[in-house]
């Protein structure tokens, strides 16, 4: 099980200590929320900030574009440290292309899909991806909940990389804490996004890991 904390919660005035918190916590990946205010409602930050994270840590960065036409700035986020590029569904009209771009950057590839948004608009990929992200909230905003029923759409995402015989991680993105960590993790999910539930924890972020990794018992 890897946990991915989200730097979106941390305190940016501090965020080369905050991303050193989580990984002495024991945090697997640092996940960076990259947003443009179009494709999602807020924004947030882009590859000058990302390049801040590597100076961090050695951890790998797994950027989470939730931004219109990413195959614009995928170059400027391999060049600023990125280890993996997830790309929405949802806002690539050429999936298949965008994802050959990023593999072809040497990067690993990622898709994620919105709450609304059903498995079969990703079927047909699965087999060209390193990560399959499944959204657990509408994206946009860090500490917001856990969307009922996302549990049954990891489920039968599991299923379906079983079935596609790929081998994508996948990854649960949103409201996930200690109290529904061994859920997502029961429903299949291998990399646990955490943003909130870390960075907002009373004892700071490494405990807020610690809590994390404790809840899941892996
Ligand atoms: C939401 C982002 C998530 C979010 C996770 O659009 O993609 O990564 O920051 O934060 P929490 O864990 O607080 O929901
Ligand atoms: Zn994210």
């Amino acid at each position: 099980m890897k946990i991915a904390p989200s730097i979106l919660s941390c305190d940016f005035s501090r965020l080369a200590e905050e991303i050193q918190a989580a990984e002495a916590g024991g945090a697997d990946w640092i996940h960076v929320d990259v947003m443009d205010g179009h494709f999602v409602p807020n924004i947030t930050i882009g590859p000058v900030i990302t390049e801040g994270a590597r100076r961090a840590t050695a951890l790998p960065l797994d950027v989470h574009l939730m931004i219109e036409a990413p195959e614009r700035y995928l170059e400027a986020f391999v060049k600023a440290g990125a280890d993996s590029l997830t790309v929405h569904q949802e806002a690539c009209p050429d999936l298949a292309s965008t994802l050959s771009e990023i593999r072809a950057l040497g990067v690993r590839a990622g898709v994620a899909v919105n709450p609304d948004t059903p498995l079969d608009a990703v079927r047909s990929i699965v087999t060209d991806v390193d990560l399959l992200v499944i959204m657990s909230v509408h994206p946009g905003f860090g500490g917001q909940k856990y969307i009922p029923g996302s549990s049954e759409k990891l489920r039968a995402a599991r299923s379906m990389l079983d079935e596609m015989g790929s081998g994508a991680e996948l990854e649960v993105d949103g409201g996930v804490d200690a109290l529904n960590a061994s859920e997502v993790a029961d429903a299949g999910a291998s990399v646990l996004v955490a943003g909130s539930a870390v960075y907002a924890h009373s004892g700071g972020a490494a405990e807020g890991v610690r809590t994390i990794r404790k809840a899941l018992g892996r």
